[in-house]
C-alpha cells in the first residue's frame, strides 16, 4: 500500500519547500468549501481519533461546529507522554507544515478562532522548527486575519508541556494551557461544549489531524478503500523492544501483528522467540507470542476487550521477565498518577509495592487476590482514563502468564532477572 501519511518526500521542514511541493493545496480547496461540506467529507471517510479513544472525528467536529459561541478553540495534542510512543514526534519532525495545514482546515470547519499546538516538553529539538513554521505560515498569509482573502481569521500558538503524562488527557491539557496544574476535569460537560476558557473546544491528536490531508487529496471514497470497513485508512505504530528495526511504521489497518513485526521490523534479534507483545502503550493489553496472528484493527481489538491505544507496540523476547516488565509499568503509573482520586493514587502505590515484594521473593498468601481486587476497584472507580486503564497489563499478564508470576512467590524468577532476596517468604503456592 502507498503511504497515506508518511511520504518519501517528508523532510519538508521549511515553509518554502512545503509550498513548492504543492503544500497548502488541501487548505485552498477547503477554504472554497462550506464548513459543513468539510465535516461531511471527514464523516464519510469514517476517520476515528488516533489519540487512544478512537472516537469518530466527523461526529466530534459536528458537536463543536454546532455550538453557538463567539469564541471556539482547537487544540492539537502532541503531548505524547505514553512510554514507547513516538509517532507524533516523527510527524512533526519530518513535516511540521502538514500538521499546521491540517489544524487550519479543522479550525475553519468548526469555526475556531484560535488554536494551540501543545507539544511534549522534552521535544526541544523540534520546537524551533515548528515555531519557525508557524511564523513563516503567518508571514505568508495562511495564518492571521483574513486567511488567503477568505474572511477567515485564525492563529495558532505553540505551548510546551512540562513532562507530566497526565497532561495528554484532554481536560488536564486544557487546565495546563489555562495556567493551572494539569488535573483532569469532570466530564460532562464535554470539551466540545465547555472546553478551553469555558468555550467549545476541539481536541485532536497529531496523527488524527494528519489524516485530513489524504482525505482531502484523495477524497473520502478512495481514502476508505484503505484499511478495513470499520478501521479506515492507515495507522502509525511506534515499535520498540526486542525487534531488529525499531521505529515508526505506517501500515494499512488489517495488517497482521505478525507481519508488522517479522516483515516490516525484521523480526527478533538472534531469532529468539517472542514471549509477549504489549499493544497500545503502557496501559495496553499484553498478548502472548502464540497470539500474534491477529489483525491490527479497531474491530479485532474491540473483541479482545482492548483498543490500539496510541499505537505503541513493545516486543519482548524470552529473556524478559513478566514481573520485571509489570513492575516498571507500575512504577511509571505510580509516578504519573496526579493524585486527585484515591483509587488511582493509592491503587498504583499499592500495586507497585506488591509487585516489588514479588520481585524480592517476599510475596504473601493472598497477594494475587489483593492485586486483582485493587485492579478491579481502579478500573471501576478511578476518575480518569489513567487510573481506569493502568491495571490492563496486569490483568492480561495474569491471564496468560500466571504461572510465571506465581513462580516468584516460590522464590524463583524463571529468567533470573528479579533480585530475589535471601530469607524472603518463599511460599509453596
Ligand atoms: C492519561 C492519558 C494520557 C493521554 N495522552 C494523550 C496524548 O499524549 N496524546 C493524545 O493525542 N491523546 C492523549 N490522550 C487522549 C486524549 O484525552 C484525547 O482523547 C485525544 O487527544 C483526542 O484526540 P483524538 O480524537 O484525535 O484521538 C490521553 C488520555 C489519557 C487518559
Ligand atoms: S485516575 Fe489518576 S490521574 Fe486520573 S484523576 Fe484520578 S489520580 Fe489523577
Amino acid at each position: 500500500m502507498a503511504n497515506l501519511i508518511f511520504e518519501k518526500s517528508d523532510s519538508l521542514l521549511s515553509f518554502e519547500s512545503y509550498q513548492n511541493a504543492d503544500g497548502f493545496s488541501a487548505l485552498k480547496k477547503a477554504l472554497k468549501m462550506k464548513p459543513e461540506e468539510i465535516i461531511k467529507e471527514i464523516t464519510d471517510s469514517k476517520l476515528v481519533g488516533r489519540g487512544g479513544a478512537a472516537f469518530p472525528v466527523g461526529r466530534k467536529m459536528s458537536f463543536v461546529a454546532n455550538e453557538d459561541s463567539d469564541e471556539k478553540y482547537i487544540i492539537c495534542n502532541a503531548d505524547e507522554g505514553e512510554p514507547g510512543t513516538f509517532k507524533d514526534r516523527e510527524l512533526l519532525k519530518r513535516n511540521p507544515m502538514k500538521i499546521i495545514e491540517s489544524v487550519i482546515i479543522a479550525a475553519y470547519a468548526i469555526g475556531a478562532t484560535k488554536g494551540y499546538l501543545y507539544v511534549r516538553g522534552e521535544y526541544t529539538n523540534i520546537k524551533k522548527i515548528i515555531q519557525q513554521g508557524l511564523e513563516d505560515t503567518r508571514k505568508n498569509g495562511y495564518l492571521g486575519d483574513n486567511i488567503l482573502d477568505s474572511g477567515f481569521n485564525f492563529d495558532i500558538e505553540y505551548r510546551s508541556g512540562i513532562g507530566a503524562y497526565i497532561c495528554g488527557e484532554e481536560t488536564a491539557l486544557i487546565e495546563s494551557i489555562e495556567g493551572r496544574t494539569g488535573d483532569p476535569r469532570h466530564k460532562p460537560p464535554f470539551t466540545a461544549e465547555v472546553g478551553l476558557f469555558g468555550k467549545p473546544t476541539l481536541v485532536h491528536n497529531v496523527e488524527t489531524l494528519a489524516n485530513l490531508l489524504p482525505i482531502f487529496n484523495l477524497g473520502s471514497d478512495l481514502y476508505k478503500s484503505y484499511g478495513t470497513p470499520n478501521s479506515t485508512g492507515s495507522k502509525l505504530f511506534s515499535v520498540s523492544g526486542n525487534v531488529v528495526n525499531k521505529g515508526v511504521y505506517e501500515v494499512a489497518f488489517g495488517t497482521s501483528l505478525k507481519d508488522l513485526i517479522y516483515q516490516h521490523c525484521g523480526g527478533v534479534p538472534n531469532n529468539l522467540q517472542i514471549k509477549f507483545v504489549q499493544i497500545g502503550g503502557s496501559s495496553g493489553i499484553v498478548l502472548p507470542g502464540f497470539l500474534l496472528d491477529i489483525d491490527l484493527s479497531y474491530e479485532t481489538f474491540q473483541k479482545l476487550g482492548a483498543g490500539l491505544g496510541s499505537g505503541a507496540i513493545f516486543v519482548a523476547d524470552q529473556s524478559v521477565c513478566v514481573l520485571d516488565f509489570l513492575y516498571s509499568t507500575a512504577r511509571f503509573f505510580r509516578h504519573e498518577s496526579c493524585g486527585k482520586c484515591t483509587p488511582c493514587r493509592e491503587g498504583n502505590r499499592h500495586i507497585s509495592i506488591l509487585l516489588d515484594n514479588f520481585r524480592k521473593g517476599k510475596g504473601k498468601p493472598g497477594d494475587i487476590e489483593t492485586l486483582i481486587r485493587t485492579c478491579t476497584v481502579m478500573q471501576e472507580a478511578s476518575f480518569c482514563g489513567l487510573g481506569q486503564s493502568a491495571p490492563r497489563p496486569i490483568l492480561s499478564i495474569l491471564k496468560y502468564f500466571k504461572s510465571e508470576l506465581m513462580s516468584h512467590l516460590k522464590g524463583k524468577c524463571l529468567t533470573g532477572v528479579c533480585p530475589m532476596e535471601e530469607g524472603g517468604n518463599h511460599l509453596e503456592y
